[in-house]
């Protein structure tokens, strides 16, 4: 079978790959995981600081081999599993079938081998980095002290990962110039010694002598007027969405201040979603194909609007998340204008064609709605004009900053 881990699988499946996380040779299992969770070792014993595990959906057993595929779909590694649990956790040794495609500063990339070959047993200060330097003289001081050449290793994992990259090269232009700039796809733990623990097994894998850990990075994010933002209204059919999300539009294209991209769930279906179907793994998908988009958009700094009925809870969160992981905004508005007064108004006349039994699977009638628990307004269109409505989104808008 084949399976494209996540980004976290990925970057640390590179690691295994490569050497930089000897004694690893694969994925960890329950027993490893445990010993590491309580001893900071394996199983057996050896210190290992670190999870490094890989969860796969579907059923594998002992002994199958699963080919990892990056997202492209180029074979990278195959996984002989060794135990699958319940909850997806696959363990079982990697063997590298091709060189993984790298995007920015794919030049920087390199083995712990080719790295060692380069020093040539010459001792190595390994500088571990997340964010800019912002004092080299300990650095400089330390490695005179050792005898040792510098080796620069930004951490270069995930969106900010160029960012730390040219940091690192800004900073080899001041430091001596057989320093070493190699960038390691290292993705962050949350527990901080956990993380310094593995940069630190990273580093004397590259073959350092000694290893300082660069500053944490003081992430802050720009003003929320210059951040993308998705407006995301979910309802049911008829709630009142789309009007609101109109004048919503028609109002931030008059301020001028922000560029708009708008995702309507109807037009969505002419176009990037047509042809699919109103079952549950359709309009998932559909909802996926709006969060791509309005991610791209937001990506970039921009604000896009949704407007589908995005009836289940699970795909609204996996936008959020999309969002939130390009460095955006997500606010989620609930057109929670009830059942009984959208099939009054019935502008459409979808409600009756549904309670005729016409059109199947009718969100509200014939199929589930699940209520938002995790809104950041709410507004009932029941006895509020639209210009209220738009008004209340926009309020929040400039309450949080969003626009001026
Ligand atoms: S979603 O569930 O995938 O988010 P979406 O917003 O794209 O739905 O489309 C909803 C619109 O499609 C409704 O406003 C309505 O005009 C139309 N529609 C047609 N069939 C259905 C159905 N079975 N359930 C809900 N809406 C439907």
């Amino acid at each position: 079978m084949e399976w494209t881990p996540d980004p976290r699988e990925l970057a640390d499946l590179e690691l295994l790959l490569s050497g930089a996380f000897e004694p690893l040779t694969g994925f960890l299992g329950h027993d490893d995981l445990h010993a590491v969770h309580e001893r900071g070792t394996l199983a057996d014993g050896t210190r290992w600081p670190a999870a490094v595990t890989l969860y796969l959906p579907a059923d594998v057993s002992p002994g199958d081999e699963v080919t990892l595929l990056d997202p492209e779909g180029l074979a990278l590694a195959a996984l002989t599993v060794t135990a699958r649990e319940p909850d997806g956790l696959t363990s079982g040794p990697v063997k590298g079938l091709s060189a993984p495609e790298h995007g920015p500063f794919a030049r920087l990339r390199r083995t712990p081998a080719e790295v060692k070959d380069e020093l040539g047993g010459r001792p190595a200060l390994a500088v571990t980095m997340r964010g800019p330097l912002d004092d080299l003289s300990e650095i400089v001081g330390t490695a005179q002290d050792l005898g040792a050449a510098i080796m620069l290793l930004p951490l270069s994992y995930g969106e900010a990962g160029p960012a730390v990259v040219r940091a690192a090269l800004r900073a080899k232009e001041k430091l001596p110039a057989d320093t070493i700039v190699v960038s390691v796809p290292l993705a962050p733990r949350d527990e901080p010694e956990i993380d310094l623990e593995l940069r630190e097994h990273v580093a004397t894998a590259y073959g350092a002598a000694e290893h300082l850990a660069g500053p944490d990075p003081v992430h802050i994010p720009g003003p929320p007027h210059r951040r993308g933002l998705v407006v995301f209204f979910t309802g049911l059919s008829g709630s009142g969405k789309s009007t609101i999300a109109r004048g919503l539009r028609d109002t931030l294209l008059e301020l001028g201040t922000r560029t708009v991209t708008y995702l309507d769930g109807d037009v969505v279906r002419h176009l990037l979603s047509k042809g699919l179907t109103f079952s549950k793994a359709d309009r998932d998908l559909n909802i996926r194909r709006i969060g791509f988009v309005a991610a791209e958009t937001a990506r970039h700094g921009g604000l896009a609007i949704c407007a589908p009925i995005a009836p289940y809870a699970g795909t609204r969160e996996e936008v959020r998340e999309m969002v939130e992981s390009v460095g955006a905004d997500f606010l989620l508005v609930h057109v929670a204008t009830p059942l009984e007064e959208c099939e009054r108004r019935d502008r459409k006349g979808l409600y009756a064609k549904a309670r005729a039994g016409l059109i199947p699977e009718f969100t509200g009638i014939s199929d589930p709605y699940e209520e938002p628990d995790d809104a950041d307004l709410v507004i009932d269109t029941t006895h509020i004009s639209v210009e209220a409505a738009v008004s209340r989104v926009l309020d929040t808008l400039k309450g949080g900053g969003w626009i001026r």
